[in-house]
Formats: C-alpha cells, sequence, structure tokens
C-alpha cells in the first residue's frame, strides 16, 4: 500500500479535492489519508460533512482575521510534524491557498513527491489575485505531477519550462463535485420570493478589500432598489473585512437576503435557481457555464479565460457605473441574456478525479 496524503485547508480545496479522495479510497493500493489544516473553520466543516469525509489529522490552524506571514508560518511548523510522522509516499494538494502553497513547501523539504490539482492557473501578474498567484507559481514549481484543468493551463505550464511528460490534463475536479451533487433532490432552504427573478451573489477576494469591495456594494445596493422585483440572495463570506461591508451597505435592503454560507448543496440549488450570478469566485466561475448561468466576475482579470473566450462569464470589475451597466443589460435584454445561458462547460467532463488516481496508479505501479 501506498500512502497517499491528501491536504485540505479552506472551502473551495475541500470541495475539488474531495472527488479524489473519494476516488482514491475506492482502489486497492492507496492507503488515504486526510489533512484537514482547517485555514477555514466553519465552511471547511461543512464541505467535509457534505462528502462525509472525515479528517485524520486536524491541525485547527484558523483564527480570526488571520495575516498571511503567521498563517504561513504555523502552517509550515505544524505540516512539518506532520510530515516526520507520518512518512507520506505522496502529498496531494489542489489549488492556490495559503494552505497548498506551504503544504508544497514542507513536502519538498522532505522530498515527498507532490500532486498539484488545478494546476498552470496563471494571470500572469504576481500580485494580482493576491495571493493566490503566487501560490499557484511556488507550487508549480515544487510539484512533481502538474494536474492541468485545461490545455491553456498546461500551456502556462510549458511556459514555465515544467516537464511535458509531468503534465497531465484532466479536466477540474470542481466538475466531478458539481456533477455529483446537481443531480440530487436538492434544497435551497432559504425563503426566497418564486415570483421574482433570483440574482446569486458572492465576494471573498482580497484584492477587492477596501474602496473596491465597498463601491461593488454600493452598485449592488443600486441595483436592488432599481429593481424591486428581483430577488438578491448572498451567501456572506464570514472573513470580517467582507462580512462588516456587506451588512453595511446591502443589510437594510429589503429585496436582498444577506445570509451565513451556505452548505454545498443548497448552494448548488442556488446556482440552478439563479437567474445569473454575480461573484469574485474562482470556483463559482467554474461552476455556472456548466448551469448554463451568466456570470459577471468583479475582477479586473482571471486565470480562468476558457469562459470567458465562449463568452458565458464576463469581467466587469469593481467601477460602480460599469457593474450596474452590464446587471442592468443582462435583467433587461433577453438577446444578451441568452448568449450568456447557453450551458458550456469548458472546465471538465466530471472524469478529472479517475484521471488523476489513474496517474498516480501507473507511478506507483
Ligand atoms: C481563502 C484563500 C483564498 C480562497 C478563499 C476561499 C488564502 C490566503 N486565501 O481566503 O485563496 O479563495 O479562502 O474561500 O489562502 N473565516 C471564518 N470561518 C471560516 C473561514 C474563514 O471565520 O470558515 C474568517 C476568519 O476570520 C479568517 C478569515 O475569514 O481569519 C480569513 O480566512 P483566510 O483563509 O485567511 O482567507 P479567505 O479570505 O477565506
Ligand atoms: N460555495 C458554497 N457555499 C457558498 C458559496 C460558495 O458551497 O455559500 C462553493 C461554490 O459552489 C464553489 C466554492 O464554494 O465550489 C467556491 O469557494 P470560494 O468562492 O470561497 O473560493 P474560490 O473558488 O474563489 O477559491
Amino acid at each position: 500500500m501506498k500512502k497517499i496524503l491528501c491536504i485540505v485547508g479552506t472551502r473551495p480545496e475541500a470541495i475539488k479535492m474531495a472527488p479524489v479522495i473519494l476516488a482514491l479510497k475506492k482502489t486497492h493500493w492507496a492507503d488515504v489519508r486526510v489533512l484537514a489544516t482547517a485555514q477555514h473553520r466553519q465552511m471547511l466543516d461543512q464541505v467535509l460533512n457534505y462528502f462525509d469525509i472525515k479528517a485524520d489529522i486536524d491541525l485547527d490552524i484558523m483564527r480570526p482575521n488571520q495575516a498571511l506571514t503567521t498563517l504561513t508560518a504555523r502552517l509550515l511548523l505544524k505540516l512539518d510534524g506532520v510530515l516526520v510522522g507520518e512518512k507520506p509516499d505522496a502529498v496531494i494538494v489542489q489549488g492556490d491557498t495559503t494552505t497548498v502553497m506551504s503544504a508544497a513547501l514542507a513536502a519538498f523539504y522532505h522530498q515527498i513527491p507532490v500532486g498539484h490539482v488545478e494546476a498552470g492557473l496563471r494571470t500572469g501578474d504576481i500580485r494580482n489575485p493576491f495571493p493566490e498567484e503566487a501560490n499557484r507559481v511556488i507550487t508549480g514549481k515544487l510539484a512533481q505531477w502538474h494536474f492541468a484543468p485545461t490545455e491553456e493551463a498546461r500551456q502556462n505550464l510549458l511556459k514555465e519550462h515544467l516537464p511535458n511528460q509531468d503534465i497531465i490534463v484532466t479536466g477540474n475536479t470542481v466538475i466531478d463535485a458539481l456533477l455529483m451533487t446537481a443531480s440530487m433532490d436538492l434544497e435551497l432552504g432559504v425563503e426566497c420570493d418564486p415570483e421574482k427573478r433570483l440574482v446569486l451573489v458572492t465576494l471573498h477576494r482580497r484584492e477587492n478589500f477596501g474602496e473596491p469591495f465597498r463601491s461593488i456594494c454600493k452598485a449592488l445596493q443600486r441595483l436592488a432598489l432599481d429593481n424591486p422585483t428581483v430577488q438578491f440572495l448572498y451567501p456572506v463570506h464570514p472573513n470580517p473585512n467582507v462580512k462588516d461591508v456587506a451588512y453595511e451597505f446591502l443589510g437594510s435592503v429589503s429585496n436582498f437576503i444577506l445570509c451565513d454560507p451556505l452548505d454545498y448543496a443548497p448552494f448548488v440549488a442556488a446556482m440552478k435557481e439563479a437567474y445569473m450570478i454575480l461573484t469574485d469566485s474562482g470556483g463559482v466561475q467554474e461552476e455556472a457555464p456548466a448551469l448554463a448561468k451568466p456570470v459577471l466576475v468583479f475582477r479586473e482579470e482571471t486565470e480562468r479565460p476558457e469562459a470567458v473566450a465562449e463568452g458565458v462569464v464576463k469581467l466587469v470589475g469593481s467601477n460602480y457605473e460599469r457593474i450596474i451597466k452590464e446587471v442592468q443589460l443582462l435583467l433587461d435584454d433577453a438577446g444578451a441574456y441568452r448568449k450568456m445561458a447557453r450551458g458550456v462547460s469548458p472546465y471538465g467532463d466530471g472524469e478529472a478525479a479517475d484521471r488523476i488516481v489513474r496517474t498516480l496508479q501507473k507511478y506507483f505501479s
């Protein structure tokens, strides 16, 4: 048996790693161990519970309003101790968070091979998104296997001179998780007005903190006041830099429902019910096109250009007037809406986890 240590820290990592963990558990050769750094506490637990995955090791790292340097330092020290004790044959990480970069570095120091799920996403600007682009570049340099979701991601890695034979295009495991979930009977569990079109909102990016975030919230407030027949639903990220501003601007707008983060299944239900989605999330940019939902992204650039090229995701940044114009267009213009609601899924076919497991199996046999 080969000991495979799957490391997850935040909500999106757990959603996208779950299909890999579940697929590894079905094999006869892998002794799967799950390490939760718990960089996110409540949101990570929500996802692990939903997929019925129990962490074998829990570092309980999260602190309120944690700073990047202390988070990284604490992660490195604790991960080092685990790697010394566990001696895994491989470490698998997913995405671009501080957990991912720290885990890849700690494993590298112990000369343990690292598999990077969702490798090769790049904006080309090391400061944007912050700090994720740096996390991806560092993890890419350290990893042994690069599980790229798309051909474009593979090309990004080749441009960085990573060996062709170590890059495997698998699709994104987010589509595996989405398909597992979307086909079930789902309940949103939040009372929205069924007569109104639903606009789903999520926001959390660090580079939007401060003025950009206030500008986005002001635009959302204006849109809700101008469109009383539209229902806005916004499950608010618990980061205080997000939550405080969101409640300040939107907390008392009658057609704006603010709620705690939704469990994954109710969130998928919300995406399915939505007329359109407004977000700065990476994962939501990948899921929504597969559900034929138009997405407007509150960012100036994206490392997920495939859906933008398809015309089903549009970047609108954080400018007040631009956001109002683009949202209003999709609310008012059926033709513009139809062009973006086409149900193209450039990020995967639901088989990514199997491809990842087959690569690992081949290596170890
Ligand atoms: C992190 C990732 C980001 C990812 C996002 C997904 C880093 C630096 N950032 O951002 O790449 O897109 O997760 O959501 O790795 N908090 C809670 N409960 C939770 C989770 C967070 O209270 O379950 C609060 C805490 O006060 C915590 C703060 O949010 O300190 C920030 O969490 P952190 O993981 O540092 O950053 P995110 O903004 O969540
Ligand atoms: N999500 C969720 N509940 C919510 C909001 C989002 O389960 O209330 C899921 C969503 O379906 C997607 C993931 O969380 O799979 C995205 O996480 P997030 O936006 O926090 O991070 P990012 O993808 O930007 O790193």
